[in-house]
């Protein structure tokens, strides 16, 4: 069994106990992008009432973007910006958003955190809301980039007949993307 920390409470604790929590830490850090496709394995078989489910819609909405020449970071932000429909079903861009936040640019990350609203133009209307909510941030400097990620991949993910890549094809990607964050998990971007 793995070395174990003594204390009962945090007050008590010693540079010996977080000696031993900081190498369980960073293994625990390196194992991250098992855990992330593990989390979107769930997303398997659930549809949604969509014609595909959500696991094939992420493939395949980050297939589009791989395919238009996206770079990896771009790409994988795509695989995974769904992956909070498990568990954040009311706001599932947030905790994409928040999952990514310190491994991409400030750019990707407004994508993926705006990207729920910003599709909302597709379907609100059916659904009683206002299609045009993504108004709200017309001027942004991130605006294009939201309109361009919905339009171009993610709206159109739910053909059936599309040839998504295989999943493996990603794996090396996410693994390459959550390698490093860039900033301190203590510092969060202001928005
Ligand atoms: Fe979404
Ligand atoms: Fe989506």
């Amino acid at each position: 069994m793995d070395k174990q920390a003594t204390f009962s409470e945090m007050k008590n604790g010693t540079a010996e106990d977080y000696a031993i929590i900081a190498e369980q830490g960073s293994k625990h850090a390196s194992e991250l992008p098992n855990r992330i496709m593990d989390h979107l394995n769930l997303l398997k078989g659930d549809t949604g009432g969509f014609a595909v489910d959500r696991f094939t819609h992420s493939i395949q909405t980050a297939t589009r973007a791989h395919r238009d020449g996206r770079d990896e970071e771009y790409v994988v932000c795509a695989l995974l910006h769904d992956i909070g429909d498990s568990i954040a079903s009311a706001n599932h861009a947030d905790l994409a958003a928040t999952m990514l936040e310190p491994f991409v640019s400030d750019k990707n990350y407004w994508i993926v955190k705006h990207h729920g609203i910003f599709q909302g133009y597709y379907f609100f209307e059916h659904m009683g809301l206002d299609k045009n909510m993504r108004d709200q941030f017309k001027g942004h400097e991130y605006w294009n980039d939201c309109v361009e990620f919905c339009a171009k991949y993610d709206q159109n993910s739910f053909d059936p007949e599309y040839e998504n890549l295989p999943i493996e094809e990603f794996i090396p990607m996410v693994h390459n993307v959550f390698a490093k964050p860039r900033d301190s998990i203590y510092k969060r971007r202001d928005y």
